[in-house]
């Protein structure tokens, strides 16, 4: 028998499983973007505290279906940009779909890869909500996001509390002192540290 060829059935089979993990994943997508989130999400309220300034440059770093992205295009204003940044295709495309369907034109999706943002400038401000417990290497990876932050550029991190069954159990978490003490490695300083979400730490870093 050979070994390297499928048989029409088994190839059949592997394109349903296939299409059901699409499907899946455009599912789990826009359950992120579900506005009865906003409920302890209080994306507003964590917008407003960065205190980005008008025409800023910003990378939602880890983007997903583009939830913080909508108020990131309204944070920055026309003159602005936010890049929504995200490794997964089907997060992208959603993302620009969204976007279109809501008129916001100053969101632009970027493909990165799991060690490089591929921003195509460098920005004033990167966000990360709910991702930073997926990087690996995140020493690492922020070190190198330098190269992508302007002079006196700034980086949000939110992320999960490591309690809880989904966050602790499956590792769908970070402790704010494991964030702190890598992003400082990374060359970072913490400008200030928000306890404004009961599920989540929020704390900005500045490039030193
Ligand atoms: C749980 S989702 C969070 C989405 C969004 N930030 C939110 O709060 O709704 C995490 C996203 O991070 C993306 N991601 C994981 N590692 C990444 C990396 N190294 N660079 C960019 N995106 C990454 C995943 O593809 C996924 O879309």
């Amino acid at each position: 028998m050979n070994c390297t060829a499928f048989s029409a059935q088994q190839t059949c089979v592997m394109f349903i499983v296939c299409l059901w993990l699409a499907g899946c994943t455009e599912s789990v997508y826009q359950r992120m973007n579900d506005p009865a989130r906003d409920e302890w999400q209080n994306p507003q309220l964590v917008v407003a505290k960065l205190a980005i300034a008008p025409s800023s440059r910003v990378a939602d770093l880890g983007a997903g279906g583009g939830y913080f992205a909508g108020y990131l295009a309204k944070a920055v204003g026309p003159e602005g940009t936010v890049y929504a940044v995200d490794i997964n295709d089907t997060a992208l495309d959603i993302i620009s779909k969204e976007m279109k369907l809501r008129g916001i034109t100053n969101v632009l999706p970027i493909r990165a890869e799991p060690n490089d943002a591929k921003l195509p400038e460098p920005v004033d401000f990167v966000f990360s909500s709910n991702t930073y417990h997926h990087m690996k290497d995140r020493t690492a990876y922020f070190k190198s996001l330098t190269r992508y932050l302007k002079p006196n550029g700034r980086v949000a991190i939110v992320d999960f509390h490591p309690n809880g069954f989904f966050s602790g159990k499956l590792g769908h978490g970070t402790a704010k002192e494991d964030v702190r003490r890598e992003m400082e490695s990374a060359g970072y300083r913490l400008t200030a540290d928000y306890d404004v979400i009961d599920r989540q730490h929020f704390q900005i870093f500045i490039r030193e």
